[in-house]
């Protein structure tokens, strides 16, 4: 049996970090993010069924070539999941995957490649087994298993506001898997706009898994994983009742704690460059001076993601285009926002 299989599925900014993890790739701290719409992943997946394999044969091309970094990776991984899903080691698999965003952009992207290979992979373990699950419980497998890739990567499975990791105030979300924000979410917030700042481009010095692991000694480490449940039991609330100055002060505390976090590691590290805190003072000056409501955040990297509501898209790429840009790798920002969450390819050629 053979058959060909593509997903697309997008990258996520965390508003309530994740950062520190236990056991089996489980978060220390609940987090919450927004799904993005232009940062995507598209992969494909080409398989074999052969039942005289022992263990599973995989080739693995980026963006047309070969990567063998990645390929070890990958094939660990596989090998993790074969203990659930047996039918992988009897598999030869041919996986292609691209991104749509620039190559050398610096924006994590093993959140969109983690969902999009689990989507991948649950949608062609249901093809060989001929048994087909539930919309919501198809869902809720693919999250936990790319969050065996990368915790982040659990919460791309879905699109809009997504919570991973159990509240002591909300009984609905759990550690193993993410769940969408299950709230209405005020009209203010659903049209938000995330334009991306490349600061540098090149991949970090400290990873995060490294980063993650540094949170075990972290003298802060217990007062922040309490910080964080205050922020997304808060921030579910916020997104509830439209409150977005609340919002920017939630989610610019989160982006300084999270490099705060870092630089009081043992041996502490910085990953905010110049043009960041450039970038930084800039949103915030622009924000005083005109009163108009937007803010920032930071991933683990230099890059700046500014967010800002559809109202005032005219001005803030004015801004953009005048002062930020300056402290930029290139000539343009990538312009994304809140996107509905990944999709099977259908017509695949
Ligand atoms: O998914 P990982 O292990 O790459 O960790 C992601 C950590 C942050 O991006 C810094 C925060 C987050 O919640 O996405």
């Amino acid at each position: 049996m053979h058959g060909r299989i593509t997903w697309e599925s997008p990258s996520n900014i965390a508003l309530v970090k994740y950062w520190g993890k236990y056991g089996d790739q489980l978060p220390q701290n609940p987090s919450l993010s927004m799904t993005l719409r232009q940062s995507l992943t598209r992969t494909t997946i080409n398989y074999q069924f052969n039942s005289n394999l022992k263990t599973t044969k995989l080739r693995f091309l980026f963006e047309g070539i070969p990567n063998p970094d990645f390929e070890k990776r990958l094939l660990k991984y596989l090998v993790r999941l074969t203990g659930r899903f047996p039918v992988i080691s009897s598999l030869e698999l041919e996986i292609i995957s691209a991104n749509t965003f620039p190559h050398s952009s610096g924006i994590a992207s093993s959140a969109s490649a983690f969902s999009a290979l689990a989507l991948g992979l649950l949608s062609v373990i249901e093809e060989l087994s001929g048994e087909k699950r539930t919309h919501e419980s198809f869902y809720r497998e693919a999250s936990e298993m790319a969050r065996l890739g990368s915790g982040s990567a659990s919460r791309s499975i879905y699109g809009g506001y997504v919570v991973w990791g159990k509240t002591d105030h909300f009984h609905q979300y759990n550690n193993l898997a993410a769940i969408p924000v299950s709230t209405a979410i005020h009209p203010v917030f659903q049209k938000m706009n995330d334009a991306i700042l490349i600061v540098n481009a090149k991949t970090k010095k400290t990873g995060s898994s490294a980063g993650h692991a540094l949170m075990e000694t972290n003298p802060y480490a217990s007062a922040r994983y309490h910080q964080a449940q205050q922020h997304v039991i808060e921030l579910h609330d916020v997104l509830t009742r439209g409150n977005m100055d609340r919002f920017i002060e939630i989610v610019e505390q989160e982006a300084l704690t999270l490099h705060a976090l870092m630089m009081a590691s043992q041996p502490g590290y910085m990953l905010m460059e110049g043009g960041t805190l450039a970038i930084i003072n800039l949103i915030r000056q622009f924000r005083n001076d005109t009163k108009i409501p937007l803010c920032f955040t930071l991933d683990a990297g230099p890059n700046v993601h500014l967010l800002y509501l559809d109202a005032y898209k005219t001005e803030i790429v004015d801004l953009i285009n005048r002062e930020l840009l300056l402290f930029c790798t290139s000539n343009h920002f990538l312009d994304d926002g809140i996107g509905p969450g990944p999709a099977k390819v259908t017509n695949q050629e």
